[in-house]
């Protein structure tokens, strides 16, 4: 039996009628969870409702979703909240492919108006109760990897472009799919799965956009997966120009800034259009503050191709350049509306590059992820894995402050050593290899203050040997780490505040730490 079609999201999205027009279109079987909960009950929702209560309603939606759990043919709409319980989700989810409609409140409001069959909605002010439901609910639909927007759409429209989306990923395993709220400045919406690359120009298109694409990669990523990106986003009627910077960090630059913007409008790059970033960390934050800055911001997606970025430099929102007086010194907050990841393009990363990527999944472990930590310990973890819990560990501390207030300075961990260390070599040390030097430093710190117990730095140093990083520094001037580590720009009120490890899967912030002691841990990693 064929795979179920299963069309979730909030009331007024499109559910019934789409899944009804696919339906026949295919000749397959339409179920509505409500008339199938109707039919089992004997009686209308609003009397369940009414008569027995919402959690007799909730208990019939379950009940639905084990009932309609094998794949057989089906196109199955959702109750506007049935896959809010995450056992509702993994049910549907067995036989069949989960596809979230989505629309603007306004447009909900008016595709509902004149409704009466909307228990939830009944109040004076359905507007109101409306939105607020919608609110509270919003995040759980926004984790659904696969989303349509059907605001401009017609059920013709909105058939199609459901299909579309289907039709490119119904081969994919389930990505993981998150969403990391950005307050003001929106969200990132997360996927990660292998296969994604090629199903790029359907997902954005269903996700309502469409038009020009400035696609902005480097000179070794261009040629290897650009076309390939390209292809994907022109079979569904987006326009791509493919812009490529020479590969390095010395082009993270304004005057590279300069030549996109260039670009932009040689391309005919409007308001309303996209740039999609893809490549390493480096593209990204160019490519993202390009995005942001030009005609003063313009929307951007995300798809990173190196581990350091798929795990690190692709979530979070920060965007920027380098300055001849230093590394990041211009930039932005700027959220990617969607990061895209996929550990297939791995493949073609230099492994000297996927070392350095290693670092910061062996930082996340420390950070906030023992169980990620013990994969790379005892050699055991699937690499998709790694990267999903890796990238899990970076959008729980962004959620959490999303504008580097306070808790996001944990994911400075071995970097204020680190970037001591990377500058004092004059970028002669990849970035991970020096984040692995100053995880260990900054361990040995934590022991000498007593945070952590003995032997955290030495259990660190394995697994940073274990992944072929280097553990020890050599050849640097100890004065030259240690000048370059004070004019460090998270030095705050005079002091560097350090973010210090209590054991694997925890971290303390904010830690004064003497100079006397950062010059010991510093003479200890070194060769
Ligand atoms: N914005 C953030 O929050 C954030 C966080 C961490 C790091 N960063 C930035 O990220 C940058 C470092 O990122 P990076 O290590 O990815 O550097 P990078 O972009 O220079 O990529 C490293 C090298 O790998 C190549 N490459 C990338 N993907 C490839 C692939 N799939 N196949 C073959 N070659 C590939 C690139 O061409 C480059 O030569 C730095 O500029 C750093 O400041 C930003
Ligand atoms: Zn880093």
């Amino acid at each position: 039996m064929e795979q179920n079609l299963v069309l979730t999201g909030f009331m007024g999205t499109g559910k019934t009628s789409v899944g009804k027009a696919i339906a026949e279109r295919l000749g397959r079987t339409f179920i509505d969870t409500d008339v199938w909960i109707e039919k089992r009950a004997g009686k209308p929702v609003s009397a369940i409702f009414a008569e027995d209560g919402e959690d007799r309603f909730r208990a019939y939606e379950v009940e639905a979703c084990e009932a309609l759990s094998a794949p057989c043919n089906q196109v199955i709409a959702t109750g506007g909240w049935t896959l809010g319980p995450e056992k509702n989700r993994a049910a549907l989810q067995r036989g069949g492919c989960v596809i979230c409609l989505r629309a603007e409140p306004d447009t909900i409001l008016a595709r509902l108006s004149g409704a009466t069959d909307r228990p939830l909605l009944a109040s004076d002010d359905r507007a109101a109760k409306m939105r607020t439901l919608l609110n509270q609910r919003d995040p759980v639909y926004r984790s659904f990897a696969w989303q349509v927007d059907t605001t401009r759409m017609n059920v013709a429209e909105a058939m199609m472009q459901v299909m579309a989306l289907w039709g490119a990923i119904r081969h994919l395993d389930q990505p993981a799919s998150m969403w990391l709220p950005m307050r003001e400045r929106g969200g990132t919406s997360i996927l990660f799965g292998a296969g994604l690359v090629d199903a790029i120009g359907p997902i954005l298109r269903a996700r309502g956009l469409s038009g020009r694409v400035a696609l902005v990669s480097d000179s070794n990523v261009a040629s290897l997966h650009g076309d390939r990106v390209a292809r994907s986003l022109e079979l569904v009627g987006f326009e791509p120009a493919l812009l490529c910077i020479p590969a390095g960090e010395e082009s993270k630059t304004l005057e590279s800034v300069a030549g996109l913007f260039e670009s932009f409008v040689g391309a005919g790059l409007e308001r309303g259009d996209l740039v999609v970033a893809l490549g390493g960390g480096v593209i990204g934050d160019l490519a993202g503050f390009a995005a942001a800055t030009y005609l003063r911001g313009v929307r951007w997606v995300c798809v990173p191709t190196s581990l350091l970025a798929m795990v690190d430099a692709s979530i979070g929102g920060k965007v920027g350049v380098d300055l001849p007086a230093g590394k990041n010194l211009a930039g932005a907050f700027h959220p990617s509306l969607m990061t895209i990841g996929d550990p297939d393009l791995l493949h073609t990363l230099p492994g000297v590059e996927f070392r350095s990527g290693l670092a910061e999944v062996i930082k996340a472990g420390v950070i906030a992820d023992p169980e990620l930590f013990e994969m790379i310990e005892h050699g055991s973890g699937d690499l998709s894995e790694m990267i999903r819990r890796a990238l899990r560990v970076k959008v729980e501390v962004v959620i959490e402050d999303p504008f580097e207030a306070g808790r996001r300075a944990a994911l400075n961990l071995g970097h204020t050593i680190g970037h001591g260390i990377e500058a004092a070599s004059k970028f002669a040390l990849r970035h991970g290899e020096a984040i692995g030097i100053g995880l260990i430093a900054e361990a040995k710190i934590a022991e000498r203050l007593g945070l952590a117990q003995p032997g955290l730095s030495d259990r660190i140093e394995a697994v940073i040997a274990k992944v072929d990083l280097p553990t020890r520094y050599h050849d640097l001037d100890l004065e030259t780490i240690m000048t370059l580590l004070q004019s460090d720009k998270k030095k705050k009120g005079g002091r560097i505040k350090f973010a210090l490890p209590r054991s694997v899967g925890d971290v303390l912030i904010g830690v004064d730490v003497k100079d006397e002691l950062v010059v010991e841990a510093l003479n200890a990693v070194r060769e």
